[in-house]
């Protein structure tokens, strides 16, 4: 594996390697990896020549700073798991690499930025698209991976390639679980093991969304859910919402959309979790 730190370093190899005629398959991360990631990863390997995955802690997209100086890191055992599924290349810049200058863009992405994640992290997406802009400027992707887990980014960076008329496939990957159900997270490890033991109530109560889902109105099973996440002290919601799988606005019938998803956010301690499962 190559590593880069310097973004024109990078750059010349990435368009040598495409001059070449080698495809690009790139994987964009916040390190602290897990199988979640390198699913990712060993699709983007399978589809592609050359594997290319970023590290880079994003400060832009952290409306918390708690949340930005507690992100996990650990680039040691991050590099060990790059090596053994045979990464590329892995570029991992600095902040003042990325930021040399106060970044100013403002992107627009209607109704999609106004719900959820939008609404409860103001700029976490415009920092999220920022920085993957620049990212497939540097790393010149055919195809880039992102997960499922992450829904509304991933509607959002699809949105942007659109928008930007970015010449690269985007390619949604399914969410990978712990054999409990708890979806895989970089944030897991800032659980302390009575929170880590209680999580998976939280895919516990997707499932209860998706089964019931066939008898109960989405408005009736909606408060039930916040009912039973209320009943558990321990969790603090923050939203669970059935929504488009589109434009990811709120349904109050199971026939306003073909696709729907149930969307949850939960704080377990200091742990913010986010999670989501298709009804239909
Ligand atoms: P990060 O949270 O490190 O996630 C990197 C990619 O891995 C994202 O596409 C995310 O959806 C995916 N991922 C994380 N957990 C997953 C799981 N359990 N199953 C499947 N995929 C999973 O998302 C980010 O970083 C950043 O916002 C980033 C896109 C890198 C921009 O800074």
């Amino acid at each position: 594996m190559i590593t880069f730190s310097k973004i024109s370093d990078i750059s010349n190899f990435v368009t040598k390697q495409r001059e070449d005629g080698k495809t690009i398959g790139f994987v964009p991360t916040m390190g602290a990896l897990h199988q979640g990631h390198l699913d990712l990863m060993l699709r983007a390997k399978q589809e592609n020549d050359i594997l290319v995955v970023s590290i880079f802690v994003n400060p832009i997209q952290f409306n918390n700073p708690e949340d930005l100086e507690k992100y996990p890191r650990d680039l040691v055992a991050d590099i060990e798991l790059l090596e053994d599924i045979g990464c590329d290349i892995l570029f991992v810049p600095s902040v003042t690499e990325m930021y040399p200058k106060k970044v100013s863009k403002e992107y627009s992405f209607g109704p999609l930025e106004t719900v959820m994640e939008g609404a409860s992290r103001p700029g976490h997406f415009n920092g999220v698209a920022i920085v993957v802009s620049k990212l497939f400027n540097i790393t010149l992707p055919h195809k880039a991976y992102f997960g499922e887990k992450d829904f509304q980014q991933l509607a959002i960076i699809s949105k942007l390639v659109e928008m930007d008329k970015i010449p690269v496939e985007i390619i949604p990957c399914p969410t990978i679980r712990e054999v409990d159900g708890l979806a895989m997270s970089s944030r897991n490890k800032r659980l302390t093991n009575e929170e880590r033991a209680i999580a998976p109530f939280i895919y516990k109560m997707l499932k209860f969304a998706k089964k019931t889902s066939s008898t109960t109105s989405p408005d009736k099973l909606k408060q039930q859910i916040i009912t039973m996440f209320n009943d558990r002290y321990e969790f603090d919601l923050e939203y669970f919402e059935f929504a488009d799988d589109k434009e990811l606005q709120p349904i109050n019938s199971w026939n306003s959309s073909p696709g729907i998803i149930a969307f949850v956010v939960v704080k377990l301690g200091k742990v913010r979790l986010i999670d989501n499962i298709r009804i239909i």
